[in-house]
């Protein structure tokens, strides 16, 4: 994302902001607002149910934000301010090839979906180039493909038969067509365009090879007839969000890729660290891929799944650079990572674990960041400590190491090595009283003021105060059920001239409680100016812009027949947490991962499922005849297509302000 862009050319991320703010003073911005909110001190409101009381006394002035929020919609069409254009830069099945076949839902297989851009695009970043510069007019888009939906993408298969119906070319296509999309575009005037030609483009997809490094590379467990040394993989899966090191490779979340599997997973050895994973039978073998991959069954390559959830590191510079597994960030349900430097060099990397009651993670690298040798950062991944995060209601929270032999992560306890500890993370979590929080997503550093902001995007099953010492409510996760998330503000040491991400203690806040402040049984907490088009629910990915403003989309059918959407909030000053509604994609959808370029003329963002409900009544489409629109195309014969879209402004000015 351009915030690790600026990292990676300027080590300290306080003045890495303030050259970027400088270039806004000539988009007009009024500096004395900015700075006012800049340096707002950050009190911790006490938890003793009075949260956030901070948030509602700060209702004078207003937002930094000027654009004209949107009218609530939900339609088969996607929705921006007045002043700004939308363009469709890349669609499933578009060309990232000169030889790229044209998308042709006959004729599609695997080989063609492998020179197309890929379906279900999640995490999107903008990597300038030349690598190092600030450039705002050509770059790597570096986007993840989450997941497929079969019975959308082909006609004539239903949620009901597509597994059985899929032709092998369908499959083999699917397979191609999540994974990974590097891509590099160019402006063009007022367009961006892709440069098929360009040396940089790729596709990574579910039989890539790649390698495994860290603890667990070499291990037993990861041991399989085609890999008989641990140290191998074919493919990637389930590429949720991710992030971008300030060396300019790309972190890729594997997030539940058990799903793909087939076949009896009681048969499979380890049933503890099984059903700790999170299995869920239900969602068994989604795409019938071990029809032609028989690895992807459990009864004939019982190891096979235990090489997918981790954090794949990619270097989007070296097209024939094999992509690698790094172990030491732990196995789970991976969301994203971000990454910043700490004062002293060392790197670190924020993951949140998107499943209901798990956990947020933090990896600090052993050895320091070179900004002057990127080869010597290559496997910087590889050794450092993985920590769990504890919240504590005087409003401090504490990363706990989760390190083999340390406190109660013994031998005995089934963590002899630190490979134990990795491929069975969630267990040693539990083990050390981490805080369970509620399907945390976007986990992202302010670039500016060096905060994190945290997404939970819900938690139906969070109970009421005294049920149960884990469900029930905790101070960082105040509300139970929680069905509409919240945002939490974590605040390390020394921010914000030099955030001390890799210290032990932080403060926290909540930033925001989601949901309807018109409704009083909702119990949100915003700024009191938010009107009836900016509030939310299910915040899912945060996006920080080079102002300073963090953007978050949504994730989740929202009650009363809303869309998911996309807002912008100040962090600091008068217009804290006062959400503006800025973008609405088709239904169906979510946008993920807003990005900017440096200089904030050009907003990144990727559509995902668009369809995924019927129009009328927001049920699952269970057919493509069914998807609630087929945007953005709207041919008659086309099925809707998950898309990267860019936003700007009309003239040409920051988006957003
Ligand atoms: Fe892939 Fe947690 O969303
Ligand atoms: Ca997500
Ligand atoms: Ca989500």
């Amino acid at each position: 994302m351009t915030d690790r862009q600026k990292t990676r050319e300027r080590p300290n991320p306080r003045r890495a902001f303030a050259q970027s703010y400088g270039s806004l003073l000539n988009e007009g911005f009024n500096r004395r607002t900015v700075l006012k909110g800049f340096l707002a001190s950050s009190a911790v409101a006490a938890m003793g149910g009075s949260f956030g009381v901070r948030n509602a006394t700060a209702n004078e002035g207003a937002s930094t934000l000027t654009f004209t929020e949107l009218t609530r919609v939900r339609d088969a069409q996607d929705h921006w301010p007045e002043g700004y254009d939308r363009q469709v830069l890349l669609r499933w099945g578009d060309a990232i090839f000169p030889d790229s076949p044209e998308f042709d839902l006959a004729t599609i297989d695997g080989p063609a979906a492998e020179r197309q851009f890929g379906y279900n695009n999640d995490f999107t970043a903008f990597l300038p180039l030349p690598l190092g510069s600030s450039a705002s007019d050509r770059g790597l888009l570096l986007v993840s493909h989450e997941y497929a939906s079969p019975f959308l993408m082909f006609p004539g298969l239903s949620m009901e038969d597509y597994r059985d119906k899929l032709t092998d070319a369908q499959i083999r296509t699917v397979m191609a067509a999540t994974g990974v999309s590097i891509v590099e575009i160019k402006r063009n005037g007022t367009l961006w365009e892709v440069v098929k030609d360009g040396d940089y483009n790729r596709r990574i997809h579910m039989g890539t090879e790649m390698l495994i490094s860290g603890p667990a590379a070499g291990d037993d467990r990861l041991k399989t007839k085609a890999d008989p040394t641990g140290t191998v993989v074919f493919g990637t899966i389930s590429n949720c969000n991710g992030g971008v090191t300030p060396w300019g490779t790309m972190l890729s979340g594997e997030e539940g890729s058990m799903d793909v599997f087939a076949g009896d997973y009681r048969t499979l050895g380890n049933q503890e660290l099984v059903e700790r994973q999170g299995w869920d039978e239900d969602e068994n073998d989604i795409y019938s891929v071990s029809r032609v991959e028989p690895r992807f069954k459990f009864e004939n390559e019982p190891n096979e799944w235990m090489k997918f959830d981790w954090v794949v590191e990619i270097d989007p510079m070296d097209p024939t650079a094999k992509p690698i597994k790094r172990t030491a960030l732990g196995r789970m349900t991976h969301e994203g990572a971000q990454v910043s430097v700490a004062p002293d060099g060392r790197i670190v990397v924020f993951m949140g674990d998107d499943d209901d009651f798990e956990y947020l993670y933090r990896f600090v690298t052993r050895d320091k960041f070179n900004p002057d040798d990127r080869a010597a950062n290559k496997d910087l991944l590889d050794n450092g400590t993985l920590s769990v995060a504890k919240f504590a209601s005087d409003g401090t929270m504490e990363w706990i190491p989760l390190v083999a032999g340390e406190g109660p992560l013994t031998a005995d306890a089934g963590f002899a090595t630190q490979a134990d500890v990795v491929l069975n993370t969630r267990a040693a979590a539990d083990l050390v009283g981490a805080t369970p929080m509620d399907a945390p997503e976007g986990f992202i550093p302010h670039t500016g003021t060096g905060k994190l902001y945290v997404a939970m995007t819900e938690n139906e099953d969070r109970l009421p105060a005294g049920e149960d010492d884990f469900e029930s409510v905790n101070p960082a996760n105040p509300r139970g059920p929680n069905p509409h998330g919240h945002l939490l503000e974590l605040v390390p040491p020394d921010a914000p001239l030099a955030p001390d991400h890799a210290a032990n203690i932080f403060t926290w806040d909540v930033f925001a409680l989601c949901g309807n402040p018109g409704k009083p049984e909702d119990e949100s907490l915003y700024h009191p100016d938010t009107t009836q088009n900016g509030w939310f629910t299910d915040p899912d990915n945060i996006g920080v812009d080079p102002a300073g403003r963090i953007w978050v989309t949504t994730d989740g059918p929202p009650p009363d027949g809303m869309a998911d959407a996309v807002y912008a909030m100040d962090t600091e000053g008068p217009g804290r947490a006062l959400p503006r509604l800025f973008y609405i994609p088709p239904t169906g959808s979510e946008a993920c991962s807003p990005t900017f370029t440096p200089d904030a003329t050009s907003l990144f963002m990727s559509v995902q499922h668009p369809g995924e409900l019927r129009i009328d009544d927001m049920e699952d489409a269970e057919s493509m005849a069914e998807a609630g629109t087929s945007w953005p195309d709207f041919g008659e014969t086309m099925p809707a297509r998950p898309s990267l879209v860019v936003l700007t402004r009309r003239n040409g000015g920051v988006v957003g302000s």
